[in-house]
């Protein structure tokens, strides 16, 4: 009997736990569209912690409500161990985007991932410079989890005895339809955290879902208008003159350059550093500043951030380091204020006070030997994990509010980052260098709220010099990292002239960059995304069904083929990347009418196109109805108050609208309500005759417009 009662109580107690812990979530709405999960007791320091991302409510509001996406019922949430076992459901037919920066992956369902801050080591298995705990469902919902911790996630990839959907098991010796990796309809996620918080958005499309998440992390990264113009990176140990010979031959050969990259070699010691100039390379780092300022052309300064033992800032900032080293140098406690008032108050007097205007921070992703371990102690009490998790995204947060406290904005370069990020104002890049995986994280970045740059440093032939920079071109940062080659534009002199055109077509393209990068501030709109986000992309993409490893799995009749190797640049654009050694490629072109970007010529409307583009260009397509304003060729990014001419190209016959984003360009004013969208219309009447139409500026609000032409791109 008394055997009886216990067994009904251990039964009772387990049904009830069951029950139980899918209704211990406490769910809140954070803005409408958004909602907060709750489970257990989730830890204080997480993603959006650390970089205490405020929500940008006004867009979040902007942005519209919407119902909640899924089920909460089939959202469940276990603690057990001292972790917590999160559960969301899956459809058949759904394909999953996201869980951070991929190379060479775009759909994530069936994968097994273990989201780890890391330098990219060739597999998408999660270890990557900004494993973002987000993901984004074809079916127009997103999921973020907020922990600063190592995450294991089954994307679809493990199948409960009693799910709602479960196949039925086979026999491998008979069955030739017998799976390895059967059907499952939810994504689990093991957070090692004794609760956790995690964010559920609404779509109703994919695109809203990702908006709502970069919007929830402040929203985009509003660069400079310089940050947006030519950068080059000079060689290891370049001095003060061979930077200013550099710049030169730039003006000299009529290249456009608006930063210069220092690699190591302006530190009196590197890897571990100093952050002090080295003063035999640079005798007079303020005059060396002024005199590049004076030229137009700002620098970005390369930095690790581990302390060496040889810094003046040293003794001072020791105790507030770990207890291991990388490379013998301190590792700062980024969480602790003391380390960052030494720290950032050294770049502060050393460099930024006189004129540096940004930072490339390397080394803070991994490769386990190049980073501390994880059984380093942090004196804040935070541990490896959550520090390796965070770092490259504290280093970004207080390393941007030194240029904030200045009202100046800032744009550089860092190789890790995370979920909370996507306000900071870097690119992430890294030392991989396989083009098409570059194009494959570009896509993916508007997945993880980071933008990521495809870097040029050298190349096997000119033409795969001008493909790379090419697509160099229609990125984030338009870069040439020549750190070990030292590699000019014009360095494969067959190609110098295609080269010198794709640095002068990024140059008038600045005022739609500037516009698409406000749009990601305001909107959350990400300006380099996947097709997948693109209205009329999935209705087109039956074709060509190659999955193989889900054979069990209905959704792939449903789901496109994956397309890593094309994307979205801005509201209007379709680039499709050419590699060396092809002639030749494929693009597919979701519905409605598309034109070439350079002729103004109809292309095709929801088909997939074979094109020779040839040599000199980068197949690149515009939406019916698209503009895209275009500036002059001008060499530097146009100052504050330098009023540009302006050239309006239409493409097609539908009506087109775009809203043209102007500010000062340098400061935060903006956020202070000093900036304008100006709505340009652009329609043709039955007779083709353009009709064309700019709202007038704004009072008192900055206006850099001079004169407006238009230009009827379709004949
Ligand atoms: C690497 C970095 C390169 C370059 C180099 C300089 O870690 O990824 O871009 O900066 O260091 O030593």
């Amino acid at each position: 009997m008394n055997r009886i009662v216990k067994y009904a109580a251990c039964i009772l107690l387990l049904l009830l736990s069951t029950r139980l812990s899918a209704q211990e979530i406490q769910w809140e709405t954070v803005a409408p569209g958004v909602w907060k999960g709750t489970i257990g007791k989730p830890e204080s320091y997480n993603l959006l912690t650390a970089v205490g991302a405020k929500p940008a409510l006004e867009g979040l509001k902007a942005a519209g409500d919407a119902a909640f996406p899924l089920s909460k019922e089939e959202i469940t949430a276990k603690l057990r161990d001292g972790k917590t076992y999160l559960r969301f459901p899956l459809d058949k037919k759904e394909q999953l985007y996201g869980f951070g920066l991929n190379f060479q992956t775009v759909h994530q369902r069936g994968k097994i991932l273990q989201l780890h801050v890391d330098h990219y080591g060739g597999k998408d298995n999660g270890r990557t410079h900004a494993p973002t705990p987000f993901y984004v469902s074809s079916n127009g919902y997103g999921v973020f989890v907020n922990s600063a911790r190592y995450l294991n996630i089954y994307a679809g990839s493990a199948v409960l005895r009693e799910g709602k959907n479960v196949p039925e098991a086979k026999d491998r010796n008979t069955d030739k339809s017998w799976s390895s990796r059967p059907y499952s309809d939810g994504v689990e996620i093991l957070v090692p955290a004794e609760g956790v918080e995690f964010y559920v958005f609404a779509g109703p499309k994919p695109l809203d879902a990702v908006r709502r998440y970069n919007l929830l992390n402040g929203g985009g990264v509003l660069p400079p208008r310089w940050g947006l113009g030519f950068t080059q990176r000079v060689k290891t140990l370049f001095t003060a003159s061979d930077v200013e010979a550099e710049a030169k031959a730039f003006a000299d050969k009529g290249f456009p350059l608006d930063f210069i990259g220092l690699e190591p070699g302006w530190q009196s010691k590197a890897y571990p550093c100093t952050f002090e100039w080295d003063k035999s390379r640079y005798p007079d780092p303020s005059g060396f500043v002024k005199t590049m300022l004076n030229k137009g052309i700002r620098l970005n300064l390369w930095s690790n951030p581990y302390v060496s033992p040889q810094a003046g800032i040293y003794n001072s900032i020791k105790p507030f380091t770990a207890d291991h080293t990388v490379w013998l140098g301190a590792v700062p406690d980024l969480t602790m204020p003391q380390a960052r008032d030494i720290l950032f108050g050294q770049l502060k007097k050393s460099q930024v006070d006189i004129g540096i205007s940004g930072y490339k921070f390397d080394e803070v992703d991994g490769y386990d030997h190049y980073l501390w371990p994880d059984v380093t102690l942090f004196p804040s009490g935070h541990s490896a994990e959550q520090m390796r998790q965070t770092y490259g995204l504290l280093i970004q947060k207080y390393s941007a509010d030194m240029y904030h406290e200045r009202n100046q904005r800032t744009y550089g370069l860092v190789r890790a980052s995370n979920g909370g990020g996507t306000a900071l104002p870097y690119v992430i890049y890294n030392d991989y260098y396989n083009h098409e995986d570059f194009i494959t994280a570009l896509i993916n970045s508007g997945f993880s709220g980071v933008l990521w740059t495809p870097e040029a440093r050298a190349s096997k032939t000119a033409e795969e010099w001008l493909r790379r920079m090419q697509s160099v071109v229609f990125s984030p940062m338009a870069m040439i990292n020549a750190w070990s080659s030292g590699t000019k534009p014009w360095s494969y002199p067959e190609v110098e002239k295609q080269v010198k055109d794709m640095a002068v077509l990024r140059m008038q393209m600045m005022p739609y960059w500037y516009s698409e990068f406000a749009k990601y501030h305001f909107q959350g709109i990400p300006p380099f995304r996947a097709m997948n986000l693109e209205d009329g992309y999935q209705a087109e993409v039956k074709k060509e069904i190659k999955t193989t490893n889900l054979e069990e799995n209905p959704y792939v009749e449903a789901v496109s083929k994956e397309v890593k190797d094309q994307y979205m640049a801005g509201e209007y654009l379709l680039v499709a990347p050419m590699f060396a050694g092809k002639q030749t490629r494929t693009v597919i072109l979701p519905k409605g009418k598309w034109f070439d970007f350079y002729t103004g010529e109809y292309a095709g409307d929801g088909q997939v196109i074979t094109v020779t583009p040839g040599l000199d260009k980068i197949p690149v397509y515009v939406k019916d109805g698209g503009i895209i304003p275009m500036g002059p060729a001008l060499m530097h990014a146009p100052k504050p108050s330098e009023k540009v001419d302006l050239e309006i190209r239409y493409y097609g016959s539908k009506p087109g609208k775009y809203m043209l984003y102007d500010d000062d360009g340098e400061t935060f004013n903006y956020e202070k309500g000093a900036y304008s969208f100006r709505t340009i219309t652009v329609s043709k009447d039955a007779g083709g005759k353009l009709k064309t139409a700019v709202s007038a500026a704004e009072k008192g609000k900055p206006n850099t417009l001079n004169k407006v032409s238009f230009r009827a791109m379709t004949k």
